[in-house]
């Protein structure tokens, strides 16, 4: 059986690199950083298939410099807003993903964040480490409190599930806002109640974000949805840098317009918003929602069997975009 040529745009756990090594012939970028582009277009030319992460944009372009070999491409992330799928599914390319298996770790990640920034477990790693912490004080570094008040979820898909059912043990209220509502069950499961958008902003004291990236959500934070929120609300993005605008948040965390902010993802990563690392309100982790150990393995497992199938021809089991496989 004739073997197939892939490009693998970063080295993945092993456990997923073994599959795609049993059948095709690999060209793998090593660093530990974003292939650059025009090395992502020269090395794609002529692959029958494409193993990506999130960083790597994969449009007209490099479908264009792989040409017609190209059959499919797989991404180890659930998100999938740096592929062109609408272009994918024109040439007949199959687009596999990785959602679910990573929902467990990113709501774990979440409550880090959400922990960390209210009760100021940074500030206070750097206040102990600096050598000036003088021992316990009345009113040292007092941050929020969690029963009683109310989680907003923005985005009610698996992952604001899992962080909307983490937050029972809280005894928090929870809101959300979804494109439509959960069945009345799964809002009975999560103790959650569907508002609006208005109500979500202007009553939570802590808004979790977990929606995808698309032309409605980009910036759906902005200058005038956060001077919406509480003085004392504190907003967490675990989603996409761009739901929010980096430049504006600075600016409120900056006049003390809201309490804090944490955050996974970034606007331009790995590059900050101008002034946001030199914020004391601020919690910032290194995009590492679905980094456990077990979940980044199933993760790349995943990755390589959604495109191995695309490349036998078949419906990898996690295909964004089935209807490719007809074109
Ligand atoms: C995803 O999968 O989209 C995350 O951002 C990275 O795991």
């Amino acid at each position: 059986m004739a073997r197939h040529k892939v490009l693998v745009t970063r080295r993945m756990p092993e456990a997923g690199m073994k599959l795609l090594r049993e059948q095709c012939d690999l060209k793998v970028w090593e660093e530990d950083r974003p292939i650059p582009p025009e090395l992502l277009r020269e090395w794609a030319a002529g692959v029958d298939g494409i193993v990506c992460v999130l960083s790597d944009p994969i449009r007209a372009e490099v479908m264009d410099a792989a040409g017609p070999s190209l059959r499919a491409v797989s991404t180890m992330a659930v998100g999938i807003d740096n592929i062109d799928v609408a272009q994918a599914t024109r040439r007949g390319i199959v687009v596999g993903h990785t959602p679910g298996v990573l929902t467990e770790a990113t709501a774990d990640l979440t409550w880090g964040l959400i922990m960390s920034l209210s009760r100021r477990i940074v500030e206070g790693d750097r206040l102990v480490r600096s050598g000036k912490w003088t021992g316990w004080g009345p009113m040292q570094l007092i941050g929020g409190d969690f029963v009683g008040r109310t989680l907003g979820v923005v985005g009610m898909g698996r992952i604001g599930q899992a962080v909307a059912r983490r937050s029972r043990g809280f005894e928090m209220k929870v809101v959300y806002h979804n494109r439509r509502p959960l069945p009345p069950q799964d809002e009975k499961e999560f103790g959650a109640r569907y508002v609006d958008m208005d109500e979500l902003i202007e009553t939570s004291d802590y808004i979790s974000l977990h929606c995808p990236l698309n032309a409605e959500s980009r910036h759906l934070f902005n200058a005038e949805s956060i001077g919406r929120m509480k003085p004392s609300a504190y907003l967490i993005n675990v989603a996409r840098g761009p739901v929010v605008d980096e430049a504006a948040l600075v600016e409120a965390l900056r006049d003390k317009k809201i309490a804090g902010a944490a955050f996974d993802v970034y606007e331009r990563e790995p590059a900050l918003a101008p002034g946001l690392a030199e914020l004391d309100n601020v919690v910032l982790a290194p995009h590492i929602g679905s980094a456990s150990g077990q979940t980044r393995d199933r993760m790349a497992v995943m990755t390589a069997e959604n495109l191995l199938a695309g490349l036998a021809g078949k419906r990898p089991e996690w295909c964004v975009n089935p209807e490719a496989i007809k074109n």
